[in-house]
């Protein structure tokens, strides 16, 4: 079956889609983009990706015709329609400035913005949890507006690339010696007991999955700290952890093949998944 998309007002076969060769999300990377979680046909933290959503449109002047509410809406309509009202899936939403003979500076006014949506089942890697994962350090070689979900994604591309060549799970990127976030998750390490993540601002992406751990650990009465830890810190790090919307909370046994804590999930992550997954599965997703 085609899937079916959504499209500058339309939706339709995935196979009858096309975009002019002149959007600027293909010639500039001039976008920004959403990955929502879809568990049992509803939308997990819509509020939270929206709310990033707008930021991301309004930091680079971007208009879109649809409403926040309307995108929603759009996103229910992908997920019925393409019969995901079961199981796992995610929404990929993508805004870019649209298409316009180009020019560095912005299309002449009036030019409609690019919005595509989509909806695909998901593999949630629940086998990869059971284990752990190994990461290897990579340069963070961003530029400074990483808190902007825009679609020029060259250096999580090459970061991740890296992963893939060195048969581990992700990148772990690395700026003035502080770990700042994967290529495609946000980092989490343990401490002396205490949690810790690179505080948010413009050096990363402020995750859903992120905020979502942070008020698990506050719940939970785990000791937190917004302050980084770096490459001196990592022989050091009792547990270290991944979140994202496709990985949920991800435990780190391997780091640069030297073995985090005891070379097995920790107590503390595994605490945290299963409270993202009492969130997750517990029916109120939206
Ligand atoms: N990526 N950091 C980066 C650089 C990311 O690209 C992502 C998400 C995250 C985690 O954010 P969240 O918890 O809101 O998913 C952190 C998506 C999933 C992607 O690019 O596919």
């Amino acid at each position: 079956m085609t899937p079916i998309i959504y499209l500058n007002g339309q939706f339709l076969p995935a196979s009858q889609a096309t975009l002019s060769i002149e959007d600027r999300g293909f010639i500039f990377g001039d976008g920004v983009y959403e990955v929502t979680r879809v568990v049992n046909g509803q939308l997990f933290e819509s509020g939270r990706h929206l709310k990033r959503l707008a930021r991301g449109l309004a930091d680079l002047r971007l208009d879109p015709e649809e409403s926040l509410a309307e995108i929603e809406e759009i996103s229910m309509r992908l997920i019925r329609d393409n019969g995901l009202t079961t199981g796992e899936g995610t929404v990929y939403l993508q805004v870019t400035r649209g298409a316009a003979p180009r020019t560095h500076h912005f299309p002449p006014a009036g030019t409609r913005c690019t919005v595509f949506m989509s909806a695909k089942s998901f593999v949630v890697p629940h086998d990869k949890r059971a284990t752990g994962v190994s990461v290897v350090t990579y340069p963070d070689i961003r530029w400074a507006r990483c808190d902007i979900k825009t679609v020029n994604l060259i250096p999580a591309v090459l970061a991740k690339q890296h992963a893939v060549e060195a048969n581990v799970f992700e990148s772990i990127f690395v700026r003035d010696g502080a770990i700042t976030e994967g290529s495609h998750t946000n980092c989490f390490g343990v401490i002396d007991g205490e949690l810790r993540t690179y505080p948010a601002s413009n050096w990363i992406l402020g995750g859903v999955t992120r905020d979502v751990t942070i008020e698990l650990a506050h719940e939970l009465g785990i000791p937190f700290d917004p302050r980084p830890f770096h490459v001196q810190d990592l022989p050091r790090l009792e547990e270290f952890f991944l979140t994202g919307t496709t990985t949920d909370v991800m435990p780190v046994v391997q780091l640069d093949g030297r073995p985090v804590g005891h070379g097995r999930p920790g107590a503390i992550t595994m605490r945290l998944y299963e409270g993202m997954a009492r969130r997750l599965y517990s029916g109120g997703a939206a």
